[in-house]
């Protein structure tokens, strides 16, 4: 599966063997390794040696930083938030739209600045945007001071190409087409105390016709239920009372297991965690959504009242063209039986304008269902044309002053729904665990509700990872002020 590369070094020292076939004892063995260099690399300056990942992208993308954390902390590597400082800068991109790509570019430019400063910084590239052939060829082309890039089907083999790249001294470079490994029990490092994200599954196979994401991430692939279940028990007896599943259509969750298990099951398993107390999921194909898991949510005292149900277009003849398998009146049919079954239920979407041959005809259904539905928030995307995918290569694609006209009118009624929404939840009493004290004001803690917006209330630290009892007593449009209820 392994593409060659000319610039592939084989390691200076020899892998101990017995190694070679447990994968995570390797990685352990190399992360031993870049302790040993990290130390004297540190001794030599006299000061810790500091890291910073940036994320970019998706709640995907976000864990596995975690996971990249994890190995650069296990190297002996202590975090910073300014690159400028920092001694290992990974990116970890995104490539789902094209802005993403050249975000990555812009900064890759200013990076170099720094390592002209500090030679021994080492920069490395990793995640979606990596597993494009022309984005590699560039990065070797125009950014030489590169040291590492991988891709996202080997993220677990960070420390063994770190250690490549630090005792070779030139750019290391490992891109994997696919895989069906998944390597269990590497380091870990949760940015939040309280809460985590678990992933479920990888990859995804619905191939919509204008998204990137099958060719970057591969074929679909889950853990096994015992293994995240494993996770999840050894979270929550560090502190985590939330945990938020992630796959990229988690409702075929299972199916490719030597055992298939379904995603509802798995649900059901997980809420029997003692100690765990909310579960949140995403992302939900409405054309995979199951009866048995609309069934599991209503019954369920754990999992949040919240579905994000990514729409896409309200045309069926887009829909059809984009390859969604579902159309505007089955759509329309799923959330009313997902509000027949769960009234309070909050909804959220994701919405592309300006697909290839959209028309206005196209855009006011996506308008309607819009209306419709009245979603409590959506993501709203220009459409972004994906080199390799089928949309890249259909006729019609709309003029970018019409698509942004389309946008701008679908954002203001996705806006004015959303506060509506928000507005009518003004008044109620809600359980929130709280999460962390506000950025900005320090007298304040922030927490989630249970369909996801935020809520500011007075309080401390003292509080955080505690569910209470929150009045929301004024709503900012996409957040609220509350106050803890009295008596607690
Ligand atoms: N252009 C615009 N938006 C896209 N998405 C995926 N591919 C594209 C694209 N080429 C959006 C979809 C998906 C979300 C994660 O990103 O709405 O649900
Ligand atoms: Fe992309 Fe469609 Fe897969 Fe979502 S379900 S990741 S939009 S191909």
């Amino acid at each position: 599966m392994q593409k060659s590369d000319r610039e592939w070094k084989e390691p200076v020292t020899e892998l101990p063997e017995g190694l070679q076939a447990d994968e995570s004892a390797r990685q352990y063995h190399y992360i031993d390794r870049a302790r040993e260099i990290v130390r004297a690399k540190s001794a030599e300056l006299g000061r810790p040696l500091l890291y910073c990942v940036h994320t970019f992208g998706c709640q995907m993308n976000a864990r596995d930083s975690e996971k990249l954390c994890g190995i650069l902390q296990s190297m002996g590597y202590q975090e910073t938030e300014h690159e400028e400082e920092a001694d290992f800068v990974v990116y970890n991109t995104c490539t789902v739209r094209e802005n993403a790509n050249n975000k990555v570019y812009g900064r890759l430019g200013y990076l170099n600045g720094f390592k002209k400063k500090n030679p021994h910084m080492l920069i490395a590239l990793c995640g979606c945007m990596m597993q494009e052939e022309k984005v590699v060829e560039k990065i070797r082309r125009s950014y030489p001071f590169v040291d590492l890039v991988f891709g996202t089907h080997n993220i677990f083999k960070f420390a063994e190409l770190t250690v490549q790249a630090m005792e070779s001294g030139k750019m290391v470079v490992d891109i994997w087409e696919g895989t069906d490994q998944i390597v269990e029990q590497l380091p870990n490092k949760r940015k939040f105390r309280f809460k985590s994200g678990v992933n479920i599954m990888f990859g995804c196979n619905n191939f919509c016709s204008y998204c990137i994401v099958p060719y970057v991430r591969g074929r679909e692939r889950s853990r096994r239920p015992e293994e995240i279940i494993r996770e999840i028990r050894e979270f929550v007896a560090d502190g985590v009372v939330e945990v938020m599943l992630l796959g990229q259509n988690v409702n075929s969750y299972g199916k490719n297991l030597e055992h298939p298990v379904t995603f509802a099951q798995l649900l059901e398993e997980i809420e029997k965690i003692d100690g765990l107390e909310r579960i949140r999921f995403m992302t939900s194909h409405p054309k995979d959504l199951s009866d048995e898991l609309i069934a599991v949510m209503a019954e369920s005292k754990k999992i949040c009242k919240h579905l994000h149900l990514p729409l896409q277009s309200g045309s069926s003849r887009l829909l059809k063209i984009m390859n969604r398998h579902y159309d505007r009146e089955q759509y329309l049919a799923l959330v009313e039986k997902i509000r027949a079954a769960i009234p309070d239920i909050a909804l959220t979407t994701d919405i592309i304008v300006g697909f290839p041959g959209e028309t206005e005809a196209d855009f006011e259904e996506t308008m309607d269902v819009v209306r419709r539905v009245r979603y409590d928030s959506a993501f709203t995307f220009i459409y972004s044309r994906r080199t390799g995918t089928p949309a890249a290569a259909m006729e019609g694609q709309v003029p970018e002053d019409v698509v942004k006209r389309r946008f701008d009118r679908l954002l203001k009624e996705v806006q004015t729904i959303a506060a509506e929404k928000a507005e009518a939840l003004t008044g109620q009493v809600q359980e929130v665990p709280v999460e962390s004290v506000n950025h900005q004001d320090p007298h304040l803690v922030t927490g989630r509700l249970s369909n996801n917006s935020v809520v500011h209330l007075p309080g401390d630290e003292s509080l955080i990872g505690k569910i209470i009892p929150v009045r929301l007593e004024e709503c900012r449009g996409f957040y609220y002020y509350g106050k803890m209820e009295a008596g607690q």
